[in-house]
């Protein structure tokens, strides 16, 4: 229990670190979160900077998500604990302390918890993903269709992993609900 709530504390404060800020700051890019969406997350960064500091971002808030899921499976702690250590990754991101609990949609952490602890399913939906960005090259409508199919694959591939794949579809479709209003209106950017 003590490792458990050792690396639940890890995997919020590690989520809580917004890396689109820093590697705005390396490229000399304006703060993500006073440009386009408003949102710090890589897509946002691509907005502004392109592909390399987009794909470090993603990179790096993928690693803070796959980091702490990864150390709890070596601990050998159960697939229900890895989980609830990915929900705190991700939460991290969402609401973090750093940042007067102002933070993002959760895509990459998820992204990166999810391959650690479910690496099929977490392929299977980044593939969704590059289909719809392929398709109709909006990042949210991508995000929104693969996280949503998340506990659908997980239910007949991984299926210990539903209730994380269900949690995590119900927190990231509400973090993107400015986005499902613009989608909506057919006001969301594309990339
Ligand atoms: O990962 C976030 C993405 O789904 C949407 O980002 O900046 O277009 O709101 P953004």
């Amino acid at each position: 229990p003590v490792l458990t709530v050792l690396l639940c504390a890890a995997a919020y404060l590690a989520g809580s670190v917004l890396f689109a800020l820093p590697v705005c700051q390396l490229w000399k890019l304006p703060d993500p979160r006073a440009q386009g969406s408003g949102n710090p997350g890589a897509t946002n960064v691509y907005r502004t900077g392109g592909w390399p500091p987009a794909l470090l971002t993603l990179a790096l808030d993928a690693a803070k998500g796959w980091l702490p899921v990864w150390l709890a499976h070596a601990a050998g702690l159960s697939v229900m604990v890895q989980a609830v250590v990915a929900l705190f990754a991700v939460t991290g991101h969402m609401i973090p302390i750093f940042y007067r609990f102002k933070g993002g949609k959760g895509v990459a952490t998820a992204l990166g918890a999810g391959l650690a602890l479910a690496p099929v399913t977490t392929l299977m939906m980044a593939a969704i993903w590059m289909l719809v960005i392929w398709r109709w090259r909006i990042s949210a409508l991508a995000s929104l269709i693969a996280i949503v199919c998340g506990p659908l694959i997980s239910a007949f591939l991984e299926p210990e992993t539903l209730p994380l794949f269900g949690l995590l579809a119900l927190l990231i479709v509400v973090r993107h609900r400015n986005n499902l209003i613009r989608l909506a209106q057919g006001r969301e950017a594309g990339l």
